[in-house]
């Protein structure tokens, strides 16, 4: 058997291997975030200059870079 997951918590996982939550990541219990707290988190690059040009290139309102669809 091998382990089962969210799509969530796997993302969330990934990124916390990565390092994102630094000091704090032992801190952090993935299971219980929803998506809505996956994607408010202040983790994403929200300087437009930053940005790959083709991000939002018909949607520029976003403050980052949505790489396919509307949410
Ligand atoms: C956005 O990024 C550019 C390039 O790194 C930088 O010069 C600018 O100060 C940044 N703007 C803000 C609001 O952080």
């Amino acid at each position: 058997m091998g382990q089962s997951t969210t799509c969530v918590a796997f993302i969330l996982e990934i990124n916390k291997m990565a390092g994102i939550f630094g000091p704090i990541s032992n801190s952090i219990r993935l299971t219980e975030f929803s998506i809505r707290d996956a994607y408010t988190l202040k983790i994403f690059e929200n300087n437009h200059t930053r940005l790959p040009s083709w991000c939002n290139d018909e949607d520029d309102h976003l403050p980052f870079c949505q790489i396919i669809g509307e949410y």
